[in-house]
Order: structure tokens, then C-alpha cells, then sequence
């Protein structure tokens, strides 16, 4: 039987952390987030409205700015400029993805990193690598905190992650083989061979490939955490919603054998955006205090 690593009780105690470091400082203002989403998919339109809910639960000001799916690159690099110069906003993100003429690097480029709390441009990326300070991406920070605060020990621990995108499978491979966690990561991708192997030699499973019960309990040791990143839409007609969200990971078979697991929902999701959170109000500190 597992432990569950709960994200949703985690997220919540850092939430109270942060409203009260709002209060110990006696802030003048509120951190604001500003968030840029593009045209209409679901799974962004949830989680932009989780991202600005969360904003009103910890104190913080949000502005959230539309545009349809038709707008130029030349509109959003506008836009994101008058962001960087914009002293009243501390931090803000481009809600990904963006439609296929809109080329994603040209924009996360242009963003200020001092007010990157996504941590995607090209020098945050690069201070993680180095391990300096950085604002470091949400979905692995969350992930690296959940780890951190339920005292798992990670050192030269084996660890597999699936996926190599650059908002969760690469960073977290860089985070969790760096100090202080200090595990040995193999990153498993679409041309990796022996994946199954790979996985039942693992301590420590993080999987980010979105493919709805991809991890079978027969993959995973016997004792070892698993860190299902995977949000899948299926269609479910018992939802009201019509779908439902599915990890990678098959829970009721891998859920006997691991020692420590994340459900889905409840688990990375809501660490992610409180991540969001705590770099907002660490923008707001450097730039304001
Ligand atoms: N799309 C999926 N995850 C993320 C995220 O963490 N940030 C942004 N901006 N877009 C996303």
C-alpha cells in the first residue's frame, strides 16, 4: 500500500505560507500576475482559470489578457512588451500552446526574465542548469517541493522520467540529478529502447507523456515513488463535463506496489499552480522590497 503524496494538502500549506509572508510584510500593493491566453482550447482555459483563482486566494492581484486564436506574433511581442515595461505587474506568463503560426520560442523569448514566473526563457533555463537562482518552471518545482516537504530521500537515488518537453520532463531531470537532491536520472523518450527496463530499475518514477495508462503496475519496483505529471481529457459520459482527467499511470495496479504515489487528480496539478504563485510573490519581492 502507498502513501499518497498529497499535492492538494502540500499546495494549501504553502498557499497559507504565502498569504502570511504578504502579511508579515505588511505589503504595500499586492503582486500582480498578468496572464496572456490565446484562442480557446480547454485544457488552457481551465487552467488559466485555476491560475487566477488561485491569484484571489493568496491576495494577489491578476489581469488576464485574451486574444483570439487569428492574433500576429507581431500583436503578443507588442503586448509582451508593454508587459516588461509595465512597473505596476511583476510577473507574467504566455499560456501554452499557442496556435501553430505563432512561433513559441520567439515569444518566451521576448518576456523579461526578471518577470519569467514560468521560468521558460532561455536564461532561467539556463541559471537552473548552472543551479542558481532562478524562477524555476512550476510543474517540476512542484514536483521538487512535493519531494522536498514529504522528506523523500533522493540521494543517488535511480530515477526515470518520461518525457523530455521543456516545461516538465527536462527540468525535472536537471533538478532532481542536482544538489541538494542529488539522484541519477535516466530520461526515457520516443526513440529510447528498453523503456520497461528502464522503469523497473527505477527508485523514483516521474512520468510526463500523457498517454492515459501507460505505467502498468508489472513497470514499477516493488517500494518505488511514483509522479504521474499526466492531464489527460477522456471522454467520460458519467461527468457532467463529458471528460475526465487521466494520469499516466494505471493507479489501481501501481498503487500496491509503490511506497509513494500521486494521485490524479489532486497530485502534481494544484503543486503546479501554487509554484506559480511563489514565484509571483518572489518577482513582487525583488522587485518592490
Ligand atoms: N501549458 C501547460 N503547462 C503550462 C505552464 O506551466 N505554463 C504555461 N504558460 N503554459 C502551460
Amino acid at each position: 500500500m502507498a502513501e499518497l503524496l498529497n499535492g492538494k494538502e502540500i499546495a494549501a500549506e504553502i498557499r497559507t505560507d504565502i498569504r502570511k509572508q504578504l502579511e508579515e510584510i505588511q505589503a504595500v500593493g499586492k503582486p500582480h500576475l498578468a496572464v496572456i491566453l490565446v484562442g480557446n482550447d480547454g485544457g488552457s482555459e481551465s487552467y488559466v482559470k485555476g491560475k487566477i483563482k488561485a491569484c484571489e486566494e493568496v491576495g494577489f492581484k491578476s489581469t488576464l489578457q485574451r486574444y483570439d486564436h487569428s492574433v500576429t506574433e507581431q500583436e503578443l511581442l507588442d503586448k509582451i512588451d508593454e508587459f516588461n515595461n509595465d512597473e505596476s505587474l511583476h510577473g507574467f506568463i504566455v499560456q501554452l500552446p499557442l496556435p501553430k503560426h505563432i512561433d513559441d520560442s520567439k515569444i518566451l523569448n521576448a518576456v523579461n526574465p526578471k518577470k519569467d514566473v514560468d521560468g521558460f526563457h532561455p536564461s532561467n533555463i539556463g541559471a537552473m542548469v548552472l543551479n542558481q537562482p532562478c524562477f524555476l518552471p512550476a510543474t517540476p518545482y512542484g514536483i521538487a517541493e512535493m519531494i522536498k516537504r514529504t522528506q523523500i530521500d533522493t540521494q543517488g537515488k535511480k530515477v526515470a522520467v518520461l518525457g523530455r518537453s521543456n516545461i516538465v520532463g527536462r527540468p525535472i531531470s536537471v533538478i532532481l540529478s542536482s544538489p541538494p537532491f542529488n539522484s541519477t536520472v535516466t530520461v526515457l523518450h520516443s526513440r529510447s529502447t528498453n523503456i520497461t527496463e528502464e522503469i523497473k530499475k527505477a527508485d523514483i518514477v516521474v512520468s510526463a507523456i500523457g498517454k492515459p495508462d501507460y505505467i502498468t503496475g508489472e513497470m514499477i519496483k516493488e517500494g518505488a515513488i511514483v509522479i504521474d505529471v499526466g492531464t489527460t481529457r477522456v471522454p467520460d459520459q458519467t461527468k457532467q463535463s463529458g471528460f475526465r482527467i487521466a494520469g499516466d499511470v494505471r493507479f489501481a495496479e501501481v498503487e500496491p506496489r509503490a511506497s509513494f504515489i500521486t494521485p490524479v487528480p489532486g497530485g502534481v496539478g494544484p503543486m503546479t499552480i501554487t509554484m506559480l504563485m511563489l514565484n509571483t510573490l518572489n518577482a513582487y519581492l525583488r522587485a518592490e522590497v
